[in-house]
């Protein structure tokens, strides 16, 4: 039965693995890369938890997809603790280095410089990846750091092939590659893309993980990793110190919480913005009872539940360890209502009368996984280096692709970036201070049923995931959650993006006349790990996004 439903959605271009014959508990994984996936089905297999699958996956995903995550990056892992029912975030977001200011991205004149926060060590936040796996192996884990990265290791030292994905990648970022000897040595052919199915090893890389299972978070964030890593960027003009990396510390937070008709939802706080804004949505949603409601006054109801969350998320939202955010005011059902009480279903709400700021969507590259183990231990994380290829700058000696997660700090408050995006106070620059994510790892559970998911995909990744919440609360099946075509408003721009097949000839007609702007991509985005446990028969579906190159295995 498995191999057919397997043979079965290949033939369509998708991965997703449903065993309807087994009334066992399964365990399952969803990544964006097979390597990934079988690495972290590999150390289930071997009497690793979920925890344990976690780092392998994210270690994996490091070297086989550089472009999306990566030990120079970092990201949030949202964990789910069977034997006492309780849910964690584990924070391990870069921050900003001692010496970057508010202004360090401006010129003279206050302009913002092209690319400075996009290419080059300059644009790198002091990564939070191998500290938050050394957390989560020594504090979650069953097995040893050193058999839970040897995955990942094998994988750098043996090497991956170039796929028509990574070529695509690599392009996009080829001139920036190309200003790093390092990087151009590691991931481009004599200075050029590769050609598919060329192998790309990562000697140095493995070396980093080798000294990171020997010596744990002290074997990347102190001696000799951590050496290179600072002559590396501080050579290139960088502003990295020893000390930087010394007092890097993961957070461990509470998640947020929030209740949509009979489903808990489960997601991260800041500095993610994800959780906020999803509960927000959800609960708009509830408040205006869009279950009760025709397909196209929902769709239309949506737009204007991530108009609002998306002009709160400007407003409101940054490191919460630095600025107040009010967290239980933008959650509670009271200010949903609130903020649902100007909703016209005859007509939307131009963005521009909501006071607020500017923002625009983000062309991130990022990584999202799923996983469960049999005795119902989960994690959601989702992972980053920000753009494709990150900063596209590497330390020579040390195989680390480091990020450009500074960009996702407001340059210039209250004012647009180089690249269109603007942010409030709450989201400048600090030294220490983690940057706003839109990354939203998420758990959904009723009494029936529960959902692993997440994706990446910029600022579109939370309107993605409200979007899977409302299909799984809908009752369907996980391949068609990840495949559903996908619709975006972000507030400002005041348009509705959307991928083809979102609206009917009919409802595309009825939402013009309403006044929405609606602009079709022309191309899909998105790449979402779902895992959903059907509680009753206990039957597990899993199912990687067809848009990307992943799988999900059950078994
Ligand atoms: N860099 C992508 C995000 O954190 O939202």
């Amino acid at each position: 039965m498995l191999k057919i439903i397997f043979i079965f959605l290949f033939s369509l271009g998708l991965s997703a693995c449903d065993d309807y014959d087994s009334p066992k508990p399964q365990h399952a994984v969803a990544s964006a890369h097979p390597i990934a996936t079988q690495a972290g089905i590999d150390i289930l297999n071997q009497g690793g938890n979920a925890f344990d699958a976690a780092v392998a996956v994210s270690a994996t995903l490091a070297v086989v997809e550089p472009y999306s995550s990566g030990m120079g990056g970092g990201g949030f892992w949202l964990l789910h603790l069977a034997n006492d029912q309780s849910d964690v975030m584990i924070d391990g977001r870069e921050v900003a280095p001692q010496k970057a200011h508010r202004d360090m991205y401006l010129d003279q004149s206050g302009n913002v410089i092209p690319k400075l926060s996009i290419d080059g060590p300059l644009s790198a936040g002091i990564p939070g990846q191998p500290a938050a796996l050394a957390h989560i192996s020594k504090k979650y884990g069953k097995l040893s750091l050193q058999e839970v990265l040897a995955p990942a290791i094998k994988a750098a030292q043996q090497g991956f092939k170039v796929s028509k994905y990574y070529q695509t990648m690599a392009g996009f970022r080829l001139q920036a590659l190309q200003a790093s000897p390092a990087a151009a040595e590691i991931f481009l052919e004599d200075n050029k893309v590769p050609a598919i199915g060329y192998t790309i090893k990562q000697p140095d890389l493995a070396n980093t993980l080798i000294a990171l299972a020997e010596q744990g978070a002290a074997g990347f964030y102190k001696g000799k990793v951590a050496g290179a890593l600072v002559t590396g960027t501080q050579t290139a003009g960088g502003i990295w110190s020893l000390k930087d990396l010394a007092d890097y510390k993961i957070a461990t937070r509470k998640p947020i919480v929030g209740q949509f008709g009979e489903f808990k939802v489960t997601s991260v706080a800041p500095p993610s913005s994800g959780g906020i804004a999803l509960v927000t949505m959800l609960n708009i949603l509830e408040d205006r009872k869009w279950s009760t409601l025709g397909l196209v006054d929902r769709k239309h109801l949506i737009i204007e539940s991530m108009r609002r969350a998306y002009r709160d998320r400007a407003m409101y939202l940054g490191d919460s360890d630095f600025v107040s955010v009010p967290v239980a005011r933008l959650t509670s059902k009271a200010y949903a209502k609130q903020l649902a009480v100007d909703i016209d279903m005859s007509k939307m709400t131009p963005s521009n009368r909501l006071p607020g700021l500017d923002v625009e969507a983000k062309g991130n590259h990022t990584t999202h996984f799923s996983i469960i183990d049999r005795l119902g231990n989960r994690v959601a994380a989702t992972l980053s280096v920000n753009y494709p290829f990150g900063s596209c700058f590497v330390p020579p000696g040390t195989g680390v692709l480091l990020n450009d997660e500074m960009d996702d700090f407001s340059a210039k408050p209250g004012k647009p970036n180089a690249y269109g995006l603007v942010g409030a106070k709450a989201n400048e620059i600090q030294p220490g201070k983690r940057m706003l994510s839109s990354m939203s790892p998420t758990f959904i559970e009723s009494d029936d049923k529960l959902a692993i998911l997440g994706t990446p995909g910029g600022s579109r990744i939370i309107t993605m995931v409200l979007h899977s919440i409302l299909n799984v609360v809908d009752g369907k099946s996980a391949v068609e959650v990840v495949t559903a075509p996908r619709f975006h408003h972000q507030y400002l721009p005041d348009e509705v993006q959307y991928e083809e097949g979102s609206f009917s000839a009919e409802e595309a007609n009825v939402l013009v006349l309403r006044g929405h702007r609606l602009r079709n991509l022309k191309s899909g985005y998105g790449n979402m790990q779902l895992v959903i446990v059907d509680k009753k028969t206990k039957q597990t579906t899993a199912a990687s996004d067809p848009r990307g190159e992943g799988l999900a295995i059950v078994e």
